[in-house]
């Protein structure tokens, strides 16, 4: 998804990373034997405003708590670094959601004392207790968050899988309120409540209560997924620790009492947002430092198990070495990848860095979680949405954490097994919306060429994908493929179809066409490396139906206009575009720039009336054939005329806009037209331009790590052909990049020779694959899994030699299936 970003703030990231490191040269393994500590690289309040909404909390890999601070601003992340106002700290979120804000349940919230020791003084609804950040406060750390309010409250936090441990400072004696002149009256009495709320204000029905004995909240609510259908019921229990309990009870609206010590919620028809309702603990002066701890778990099976999730993870109530745990797991992780960053600044570290962590925040193991249906298989959540992650998020995976990519592969097989469809959006428990393709589809095949076994089932896994490309499902917003009579009888999806078999939005017609061919191009492979051969025959020749809706005497005027030169349209003079076309065979028309940001830019997202290609043009999905880029360069007018046209794509200001997922990819293919030394010069002219470590940092929302995934693959060198068992060579940015295969243990090595941090040598003059010549532009997964040494040799230009031969070039359906 892509929600685009606006305007320009210039704030510069919060966390100053590691400056020391300005002239770094060691090289940088996670450990911190040698004094470099990756979390140090890692700022996770990048992408954190302007649409970027990223989740910058406490977490840890693909953890089901996720916790931080909540503003009622720009809140799809939870927090944002803008100005708005804190209004609680919740447990659960997802990161980057184009979408609406994701989950949010039970914010608690802490306040020093009710002026005039009042309870009904104190603030208790999200609109009055709402609370100012003192800036400069805030820390986002891996596996860490912290802020003041303007209420002097520190607030810190960190997590385990399932359970958040916060750690409230209170002002000392109530009354050390430093942004403001003291309360009068404020007597330090600490009173904590939890809120029956979540991020969107989704609730219907939910129960609270108390215990007054030992303060336990525990909580049941149902919801609404942010993006997607249905309800999900999720369960909640705190316990508190470092203060005697004075009172609990429950509050209703603006009001509170101790009696009585539950309540009960239901929709009410008129209540839109629902009535703000909770509980609440009170307490006398905390025992040591002016602290009190509050332990939360989370679980969507009962409240019971929440409270066994936080008494088991949390059983020591020990801040420091659970944050000291969380880091290491960090550490752990991101230990996979060294690289020697000799010349290059901190600031394209932690925009690297910051990527790879990104990449692993989601998809969220919710396995034991799942209340659905019972199965001894793991269980992912929150992907969200594979439409974005299937290009660059789940190949990183592959390659950091093949561990955990099997785990989710068997995960979504699972989800078939039980509800019929792979997902191609799912959060929540719930099924979230398609928006093109069912792309699990490439996200399984990825897997399968790359040879993750690791108990996967794959005999269910190619019935999964056969079953997106052959039975349409009665409701194909949420799963699978519509339109799919004609799909198999005319070649493509007419802009008027006719589907009776099936509801869905009606749009997308190019986007669709286009997607679904290249997955059954992925369910070819499967079936090839099955042995499958008449279903492999059958796929690749349904690979082929993009060209179905090729017009070939399209042209495309631009409208280039700006204030200084208004009325300024201008052919460009590229002939041949995909264009709606209808079930009778004849063409209609789709302005190819339209939903580019020259031309009604937003007009092409699943909520407008929409169009026939989806979050962009068709000048971007013309370009999207990557079963088969040799047939494409040679319908485009062949290598030359192909470069030429996507150097115009990338080079005419507001055609191309590189914060939506579908545009990645836009920048390798001069690989397939023999110039890949145009790949790496376009990967430059992104990053750090629109890909860096400030708060503002990525172009677009990030989609669960989608942009950090993209700066990260790009920076090692290698883009993986997502579906495909090919990377596309480019010299890392930095001297020499380490991987090491999580299953093999073996490493894989790409070094640059002749590298210069001020990237004057960008270009591949010649290479070697473990000392031996190698001129192809594109190496295998074998590579990673096997290790070896991939030596680049740069210099100022663009090589006429390297990796230009037709024998150098990656597979394509139409020379090499
Ligand atoms: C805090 O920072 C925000 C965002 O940079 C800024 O708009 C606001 O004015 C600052 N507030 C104070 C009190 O300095
Ligand atoms: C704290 O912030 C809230 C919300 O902006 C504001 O209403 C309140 O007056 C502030 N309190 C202090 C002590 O500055
Ligand atoms: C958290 O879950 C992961 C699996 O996602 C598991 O490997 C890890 O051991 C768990 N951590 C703890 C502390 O239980
Ligand atoms: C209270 O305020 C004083 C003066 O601003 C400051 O030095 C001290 O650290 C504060 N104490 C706490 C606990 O915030
Ligand atoms: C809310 O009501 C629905 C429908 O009656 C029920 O399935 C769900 O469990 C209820 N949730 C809570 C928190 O009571
Ligand atoms: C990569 O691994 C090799 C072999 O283990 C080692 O010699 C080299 O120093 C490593 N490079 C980096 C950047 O850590
Ligand atoms: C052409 O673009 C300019 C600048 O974006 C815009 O103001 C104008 O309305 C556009 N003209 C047409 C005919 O769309
Ligand atoms: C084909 O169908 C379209 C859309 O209904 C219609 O506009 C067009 O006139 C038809 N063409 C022919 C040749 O029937
Ligand atoms: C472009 O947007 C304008 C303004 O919303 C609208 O009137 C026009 O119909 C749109 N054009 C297309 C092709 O959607
Ligand atoms: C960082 O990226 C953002 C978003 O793409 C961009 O607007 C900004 O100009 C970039 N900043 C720098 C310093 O390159
Ligand atoms: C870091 O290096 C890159 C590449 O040379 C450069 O574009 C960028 O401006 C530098 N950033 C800083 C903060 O110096
Ligand atoms: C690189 O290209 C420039 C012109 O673009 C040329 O002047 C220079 O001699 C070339 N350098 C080498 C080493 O070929």
């Amino acid at each position: 998804m892509g929600t685009p970003t606006t305007g320009i703030i210039s704030i510069r990231s919060v966390v100053a990373s590691g400056l020391l490191f300005l002239h770094g040269a060691q090289s940088s393994s996670a450990g911190i034997s040698s004094g470099f500590d990756v979390l140090n690289y890692v700022n996770p309040l990048i992408g954190t405003v302007n649409g970027g909404h990223v989740f910058p909390g406490a977490t840890l890999p693909f953890g089901m708590a996720k916790a931080v601070a909540d503003v009622n601003t720009e809140l799809q992340g939870g927090y944002a670094s803008d100005n708005g106002d804190i209004t609680g700290f919740s447990h659960m979120h997802d990161s980057g959601t184009g979408g609406g804000a994701s989950l949010g349940n039970f914010p608690i919230f802490p306040q020093a004392g009710c002026p005039g020791d009042v309870l009904n003084n104190c603030f208790f609804t999200k609109t009055d207790r709402a609370s100012q950040r003192i800036n400069e406060t805030v820390q986002a750390k891996p596996g860490y968050f912290a802020v003041s309010l303007n209420t002097s409250i520190h607030i810190e936090m960190t997590v385990s899988n399932h359970s958040v441990l916060y750690r409230f400072t209170f002002p000392n004696g109530g009354t050390n309120i430093s942004t403001a002149p003291p309360v009068p009256n404020l007597p330090y009495s600490p009173l904590i409540l939890a809120d029956l709320t979540d991020l969107s204000d989704s609730r219907t029905n939910a129960s609270i209560q108390v215990d007054s004995n030992s303060g336990r909240i525990t909580a049941t609510g149902t919801f609404g997924p942010s993006f997607g259908v249905g309800t999900y019921d999720l369960h909640f229990c705190a316990d508190f620790k470092g203060a005697r309990i004075r009172d609990t009870g429950v509050f209703m609206n603006n009001r509170a009492g101790s009696d009585p010590k539950s309540l009960q919620v239901y929709p009410d028809g008129t209540d839109s947002p629902p009535v703000p309702a909770g509980a609440w603990v009170q307490f006398q002066e905390p025992d040591q430092n002016d602290q009190i701890l509050v332990r939360v778990g989370l679980s969507f099976m009962s409240t019971d198990q929440a409270c066994s999730n936080a008494e088991k993870e949390i059983a020591d109530w020990d801040f420091e070495s659970l944050r000291t745990s969380a880091e290491e797991v960090w550490r752990q992780k991101l230990g996979v990848v060294q690289v020697d960053a000799t010349g290059v600044n901190a600031s394209l570290q932690t925009t690297f860095w910051s990527g790879v962590y990104r990449s692993m925040i989601s998809p969220q193991d919710y396995t034991g979680e799942n209340p659905l249906w019972q199965s001894d298989e793991p269980y992912y959540d929150s992907y969200y949405c594979i439409w974005d992650s299937y290009r660059s998020i789940h190949p990183l995976i592959t390659l950091l954490d093949p561990h955990s990519q099997a785990l989710m592969i068997r995960s979504l097989i699972d989800i078939y097994r039980h509800e019929g469809k792979l997902p191609d959006c799912r959060m929540s428990l719930c099924k979230g919306f398609t928006q093109g393709g069912s792309n699990a589809d490439v996200v399984l095949a990825d897997s399968y060429l790359k040879g993750l076994k690791d108990g996967i089932d794959w005999e269910t896994g190619y019935e999964a994908v056969v079953s997106d490309a052959e039975d349409e499902p009665p409701i194909w917003s949420i799963e699978g493929r519509g339109g799919l009579h004609s799909w198999k009888s005319l070649g493509y999806i007419p802009t008027d179809d006719f589907d009776p078999y099936g509801t869905g939005p009606f749009t997308r017609s190019i986007s669709r066409t286009v997607e679904y061919a290249y997955d059954d191009f992925c369910i070819a492979e499967m079936a090839k490396g099955m042995g499958r051969d008449n279903d492999a025959e059958k796929y690749v020749g349904r690979s082929e139906n993009w060209i179905n809706m090729y017009k070939s005497d399209q042209r495309s005027i631009l409208n280039l206009s700006t204030t200084q030169a208004p009325n300024n349209f201008v052919d460009s003079g590229f002939t041949g575009f995909l264009q709606p076309r209808y079930l009778n065979g004849t063409f209609g028309y789709q302005d190819p720039s339209l939903c580019s940001p020259l031309y009604n830019f937003t007009s092409c997202y699943l909520n407008t009336n929409g169009h026939e290609t989806y979050e962009g043009s068709s000048w971007l999905y013309t370009f999207y054939v990557p079963q088969d880029m040799a047939k494409l360069i040679v319908t485009l007018g062949g290598p030359d005329e192909f470069v030429r046209r996507l150097r115009y794509l990338h080079e005419t200001p507001n055609l191309l806009y590189i914060g939506d997922e579908q545009a990645f990819l836009m920048v390798f293919l001069f690989h397939y037209a023999s110039r890949p030394g145009l790949s790496t010069h376009f990967a430059h002219t992104y990053i750090p331009s629109q890909f860096n470590d400030t708060t503002v940092g990525i172009p677009g929302n990030d989609d669960s790590g989608a942009m950090g995934s993209f700066s990260t693959l790009a920076m090692m060198g290698l883009w993986p052909m997502s579906g495909q068992d090919v990377y596309l060579i480019n010299p890392p940015f930095f001297r020499e990049v380490n991987i090491t295969n999580g299953l093999t243990g073996k490493t894989a090595t790409v070094r640059n020779v002749n590298f210069d941090g001020a990237y004057e040598n960008i270009y591949i003059q010649s290479a070697t694959l473990n000392g031996k010549e190698y001129t192809k532009n594109w190496i295998t997964h074998d590579f990673f899994a096997n290790g070896g040494v991939l030596e680049l040799t740069l210099g100022r230009n663009e090589s006429t030699t390297w990796g230009t031969a037709d024998a150098d070039l990656p597979p394509s359906a139409s020379t090499h299936f």
